[in-house]
């Protein structure tokens, strides 16, 4: 298992460009399979999930190339219908599968995925949308085992406790491309990646309206064909390097940032102090003073996305006063709390909410992040630290982001990727 070795470091500073969106690209990587014709997609961020969620297109039988931030997907008559165990087990957006297969094979096995460190997390809208287009479902030895050779247009409420869903919106919007009629999907989800689904498929020749509001209209068409497409910038990964960059009291230029995915973002880093210079590709972000506390609570899209929650906590642990950072989308996501106490910070955890009183300085601890956010969090942490803090939980981090500590170190941080067995000794650190 690897760690990273992060050293304190002066304020971030420099130019950046962002990867393409992880939470984008998957769901299209899924959408290829609803046509026969071969699909490219580029500005693809080389992460684990990506490579996940690659092999189990191959899996299905589709022939796939992965380029330089660029796979062609090419489906053609491929005949597989099952997601298995051992690829679903590994990465829970394996289940945007289930809606594409079985528009386009009529049947779909998908492994029901398992459980999650960042709390609950259920399909049942998942489920409870394809059932409306007419898909007969069932659980079966740890399968979805859906049919629905006849799907049909239909109207869906895809409301759930904890509002909408991301990857439910995406499932039912996919099927309902070839289902003849009018879907109508209220309470869909808002979130860019679905803009972004549903601009590809419309380029793919698939009828909707209303993407990025809450009801999603799809007229069913008869076929899709292939489309040259490229994925939106990352928003998280944007949110993280503003994170980065404030807690050090840095001065970045992030290239190709949409300000517009990230209002509410800007507005609550603006209230605590963070300076924004939007420029024609991009922003420029600097903190030349300390920050002050500000109170957030996680929402759908618009709102405050949970996964910046975990970075925001980190920043917000060196602000001067008090936050509460109350969790809306999964009230246990608060793994990293603990991590974060261990480095000095002061986190109460009440619920659903984290109560934090920030600190002049946090002192480096070997620490674990449980999630991609949460261990993107502590190595956050760890820039602004005493000494060295060695984080573990590195493979989680690479599902997401793209090289995460060269990219920072690029900004002048001091982060080194070493096997978890080496011993914490000074080293030759990766630097700019
Ligand atoms: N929910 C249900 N029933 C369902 C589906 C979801 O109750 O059938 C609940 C969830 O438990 C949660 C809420 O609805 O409380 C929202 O979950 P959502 O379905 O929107 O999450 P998701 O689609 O599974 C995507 C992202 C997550 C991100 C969430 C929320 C991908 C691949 N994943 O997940 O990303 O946190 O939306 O924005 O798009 C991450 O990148 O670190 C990550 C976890």
């Amino acid at each position: 298992m690897i760690k990273l070795l992060v050293e304190p470091s002066g304020p971030l500073s420099g130019h950046i460009a962002l990867h393409g969106a992880k939470n984008a690209v998957l769901p299209i990587m899924a959408a290829c399979l609803l046509s026969e014709e071969a699909s490219v997609i580029e500005r693809v961020p080389k992460v684990a999930d990506v490579t996940v969620m690659v092999e189990i297109l191959r899996s299905l039988g589709v022939k796939v190339t992965v380029g330089k931030e660029r796979l062609k997907i090419e489906p053609g008559k491929f005949s597989g219908t099952v997601a298995a165990y051992d690829l679903v087990s590994q990465m829970r957006a394996s289940i945007c599968v289930l809606g594409p297969l079985l528009a386009r094979q009529g049947q779909a096995r998908v492994s029901m995925p398992g459980g999650c460190v960042i709390g609950p997390r259920p399909i049942d809208l998942h489920l409870k949308g394809l059932e409306a287009l007419g898909a007969v479902l069932s659980i079966e030895h740890g399968y979805i085992v859906a049919s629905g050779r006849r799907l049909k247009g239909s109207d869906i409420q895809l409301v759930g406790t904890f509002g909408s869903s991301v990857l439910a919106t995406g499932n039912v919007m996919m099927a309902a491309t070839l289902a003849p009629g009018v879907t109508v999907i209220e309470h869909a989800a808002c979130e860019p990646e679905v803009v972004d689904l549903a601009n590809f498929l419309i380029s793919m020749g698939a009828r909707i309206e209303g993407q990025g509001t809450p009801v999603i209209r799809v007229e069913g068409v008869e076929k899709l064909h292939g489309s040259h497409y490229t994925i939106i910038p990352d928003r998280i990964e944007c949110g993280t390097l503003m994170m980065a960059t404030a807690i050090t009291g840095g001065q970045v230029e992030i290239a190709g940032a949409r300000i517009d995915h990230l209002n509410v973002v800007v507005d609550k880093l603006k209230e605590a102090g963070v300076i924004f210079d939007v420029r024609d590709d991009g922003v420029m972000v600097s903190a030349p003073n300390r920050l002050k506390g500000v109170d957030v609570t996680t929402q759908p899209y618009p709102g405050f996305p949970t996964d910046l929650q975990a970075p925001m906590l980190a920043l917000m642990s060196t602000a001067d006063g008090a936050s509460v950072l109350t969790e809306k989308i999964y009230p246990e996501r608060f793994m990293h709390v603990s991590e974060l106490v261990r480095m000095g910070a002061r986190i109460k955890r009440e619920g659903s909410s984290a109560l934090v009183r920030g600190v002049e300085q946090l002192s480096g601890a070997p620490v674990s992040g449980s999630d991609l956010r949460a261990t993107a969090a502590l190595v956050i942490a760890g820039l602004v630290a005493q000494n060295q803090t060695e984080v573990s939980g590195i493979e989680h981090l690479d599902r997401g982001y793209q090289g995460f500590e060269k990219y920072i170190s690029s900004l002048g941080a001091c982060i080194q990727r070493v096997p978890e067995s080496s011993r914490t000794k000074k080293r030759e650190l990766v630097s700019r």
